[in-house]
C-alpha cells in the first residue's frame, strides 16, 4: 500500500465527483460534510462513470441507470452484496496546499 496524492481538497465540490486517473486506477473522490471519500469509478452494473454522477443520502448515484453506491462502504444501497472498491484517505498540508491522499494498493 502507499498514499498517493489524488488532488486538492479545494477541488472538492460537495454533491460532485472529481475523475482522478493514478497508477493505473481509475478513481471517483467525493466530499461530504467535509469528509473525503475515495471510491473506484467504474460502475459495476454496465461501466458507468460514478464520478459523473451526483452524490444524495451519502451515497454516490451512478448516471446512467442511478445505481447508488454508499460513499463509505461501496456497497449499493439496495443490494449490499454489490460493492465498489473503496480506499483509506487522509488530507495532508504540502507548500501551503491541503492534499487528498488515498492509500493504494501498490504491485
Ligand atoms: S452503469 Fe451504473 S447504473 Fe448502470
Amino acid at each position: 500500500m502507499a498514499w498517493i496524492s489524488l488532488c486538492e481538497l479545494d477541488e472538492l465540490k460537495p454533491g460532485e465527483g472529481k475523475y482522478v486517473e493514478i497508477d493505473g486506477y481509475q478513481l471517483a473522490v467525493f466530499i461530504e460534510n467535509d469528509k473525503v471519500f475515495v471510491i473506484d469509478n467504474t460502475c459495476p452494473h454496465a461501466g458507468g462513470n460514478l464520478a459523473g454522477g451526483y452524490v444524495d443520502d451519502g451515497c454516490a448515484v451512478c448516471p446512467w441507470h442511478y445505481w447508488a453506491f454508499r460513499l463509505d462502504s461501496g456497497e449499493l444501497k439496495d443490494a449490499p452484496g454489490v460493492k465498489v472498491a473503496t480506499y483509506q484517505v487522509r488530507t495532508i498540508e504540502h507548500g501551503g496546499k491541503q492534499l487528498v491522499q488515498a492509500n493504494l494498493p501498490m504491485p
